[in-house]
């Protein structure tokens, strides 16, 4: 057993503000002090982080000065030095000032519009500087609360054009970054756009540069909608699109917890390991979670630590169960090897099975042996195997 200790191979990255969190909720303001985002820096090194992802309003205030605004981005880059702390990803805050209240990208006043593309392409510059290679879209406040208020498919060409428009930024610009949307169905607003991994995924398609444009999937968001956040992920993978993860932990249908990873949903979290961990996904292990506001700043580094072990813990067991004898006869007989296999035969067309006459009566009433194969998952995870 090892004694999960992460380690730059890992690739653990933290979110600036997620440590950063104040603990601020609508019913009361915040329980800790604020923490400078290159203290942040400094802690997440120490307690064994890879990387780090950010937004514009972490490092400087949204109405910085250029001068205080260049002072905070040094002392960031100097704990970067410091440290050797890796960014990742960068992303921008399109959703705390007032001015964000109807949305960003697809606010009904214009001049918000034109004006969030240039605070995008101003984090772009430095996202770019700074070696990031993956810029988040999380579109907190597009959205609506109310039925005549938003013409979502007037709101939904504004957005595409948004990511036309930034898109011939970054390959103007020659930046080497991606862009990755970041689906959530609500909170802040009554109803977000782009709710759900499935309608980002439509959505990209119809992008002129579809291909710089993938997905940023989070636990908790999926889960609010009631979907299987592993069965995303694994779609979104299929189709090439899987750019970024942000982890975390929910429990079911309620407002975003953002609880750390493995906690909540702790059967989901052994899946979405089983999935990353085997498949060719080859970006940061993000975590975007918010310790409680109960904790005080021990507890906020106890929380981030927890985050990494969780992954590491899950991660041996998941090793473990692909590797028991048992599980793989298990695979077998739920035929698993069998759907890999595609359905027509080589040179075979639709003709083929156009007279297909299986044995109804056997296919019916045979098992599908899923229970066991379940069951010695559980075990894995609850740690008797
Ligand atoms: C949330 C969101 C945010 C975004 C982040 C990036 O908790 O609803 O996940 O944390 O990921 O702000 O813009
Ligand atoms: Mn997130
Ligand atoms: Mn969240």
């Amino acid at each position: 057993m090892s004694d999960y200790t992460p380690v730059p191979e890992d690739r653990f990255s933290f979110g600036i503000w997620t440590v950063g969190w104040q603990g601020v909720d609508v019913f009361g303001p915040g329980t800790r002090p604020p923490m400078p985002a290159d203290r942040a820096v400094r802690k997440l090194a120490e307690i064994g982080a890879y990387g780090v992802n950010f937004h514009d309003n972490d490092v400087f205030d949204f109405d910085a000065s250029p001068a205080e605004r260049q002072e905070k981005i040094d002392a960031f880059k100097k704990a970067l030095g410091e440290t050797g702390l890796v960014v990742t990803t960068a992303t921008t805050n399109l959703f705390s000032h007032p001015i964000f209240k109807d949305g960003a990208f697809t606010s009904n006043d214009r001049d918000v519009r034109r004006f969030a593309l240039r605070k995008v392409m101003d984090n772009l510059d430095l996202a770019a500087e700074l070696g990031a290679k993956t810029y988040v879209c999380w579109g907190g406040r597009e959205g609506a609360e109310s039925g005549a208020a938003k013409d979502v498919r007037a709101a939904l060409d504004r957005y595409k054009e948004a990511f036309d428009v930034l898109g011939d930024y970054v390959a103007d610009q020659g930046y080497d970054l991606r862009f990755a949307i970041e689906p959530k169905p609500n909170e802040p607003r009554g109803d977000i756009l782009l709710p759900t991994i499935g309608h980002a995924l439509a959505f990209i398609q119809t992008l002129e540069r579809s291909e710089n444009v993938g997905l940023n999937p989070e636990v908790g968001h999926e889960e609010m909608a009631g979907l299987n956040y592993a069965h995303g992920l694994a779609q979104a993978l299929w189709q090439g699109k899987l750019f970024h993860i942000d982890l975390n932990g929910q429990h079911g249908p309620r407002y975003d917890q953002d609880l750390r990873f493995g906690a909540g949903n702790a059967r989901g979290a052994f899946w979405v390991v089983d999935l990353i961990e085997n498949s060719d996904y080859n970006g940061p292990v993000h975590f975007d979670f918010k310790p409680p506001r109960t904790e005080d700043d021990e507890g906020v580094w106890n929380s981030a630590r927890a985050c990494m072990r969780n992954w590491l813990i899950l991660r041996e067991k998941a090793r473990a169960f692909r590797a028991d004898p048992e599980v793989q006869d298990a695979l077998r007989a739920a035929k698993l090897d069998e759907l890999a296999v595609p359905t027509l035969a080589d040179g075979e067309d639709w003709r083929s099975v156009r007279d297909a006459s299986p044995d109804i009566e056997s296919l019916a009433t045979r098992g599908a042996a899923f229970e066991h194969l379940d069951q010695l998952a559980l075990e894995h995870l609850y740690g008797i195997r």
